[in-house]
């Protein structure tokens, strides 16, 4: 069967369950129902947010995730979206006042993960705040390469880099050595969240951050992140990049 016959047929019996049970039409299999053949139908169901919010990766797609992000796709998807964001970067019409500004988020944005996921299961092992503090207060995290480029060549084209981050105060010290001995340099701020931040949704935090970027006067021409709360919200940027993440989600 060819996967158009495919997802019709599923959509009948699908249409067929739900007439019979009134549940809603259309929903992702259950974990467990997942077959390793579905996963990259699932990442894509993820990276839109068809998905919603999801807690950990489904245990049939521990292995299609880990071949994702270590097998070179994972690299090349992210090359792809850096590339985007600079040709939209190189159309914009800066002011040139010094508040033409760009938003980063840091983990698997600038900065890579994924040696530590390599040793949790790529997102099946529900996040430990302890063990991934001790990983961040190492310094060690690798940049990602296609944002490290597309972070040097907005400097030069003139844009005010702010890096919000969904790291505490806390770790401020350790966050700024690790941006530096991953090759990033002169950002114009790190924010990372306050005790006052604390308990608000990712979405909710960035919203307000960026907010207070545009009431000093900051036009948020662009803003790039692995989560949609990086991105969406209010006080949004005129474009949005979403890097791929298939290992967690933050709401
Ligand atoms: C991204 O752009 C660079 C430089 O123009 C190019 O060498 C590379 O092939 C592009 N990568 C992708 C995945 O589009
Ligand atoms: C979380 O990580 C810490 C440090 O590695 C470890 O001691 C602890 O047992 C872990 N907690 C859970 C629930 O796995
Ligand atoms: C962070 O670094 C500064 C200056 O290098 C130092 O004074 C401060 O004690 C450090 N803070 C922490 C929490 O390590």
């Amino acid at each position: 069967m060819d996967s158009g016959a495919c997802l019709l047929s599923l959509l009948v019996a699908l249409s067929t369950v739900s007439h019979i049970r009134s549940e809603p039409i259309l929903r992702l299999p259950s974990e467990k129902a997942i077959s390793s053949d579905y996963c990259d139908s699932w990442r894509l169901a993820v990276e839109t947010n068809n998905a919603g919010a999801w807690e950990r990766v489904p245990v049939n797609c521990v292995n299609f995730v880990a071949e994702y992000m270590t097998g070179g796709r994972y690299r090349r998807d992210c090359d792809v979206v850096g590339n985007l964001s600079l040709a939209f970067a190189r159309s914009v019409r800066l002011v040139g006042d010094g508040r033409d500004a760009w938003v980063f988020d840091i983990d698997e944005t600038l900065l890579s993960n994924v040696p530590y996921y390599e040793e949790t299961g790529f997102g099946f092992e529900i996040f430990n705040e302890t063990s991934f503090n001790n990983w961040v207060n190492l310094a060690a995290a690798p940049a990602l390469p296609a944002n490290l480029i597309l972070y040097n060549e907005l400097k030069e084209l003139g844009f005010r880099i702010f890096l919000l981050t969904g790291r505490s105060e806390y770790q401020r010290n350790a966050t700024e050595a690790n941006l530096l001995l991953s090759g990033y340099r002169n950002w114009e701020r790190l924010i990372l969240r306050r005790s006052s931040d604390q308990g608000k949704s990712a979405t909710i935090y960035k919203s307000e951050k960026r907010e207070e970027l545009e009431s000093e006067g900051y036009r948020i021409r662009g803003s790039s992140g692995d989560q949609w709360s990086d991105l969406w919200g209010y006080a949004v940027a005129e474009r949005s990049f979403k890097l791929p993440n298939p290992m967690y989600y933050i709401p």
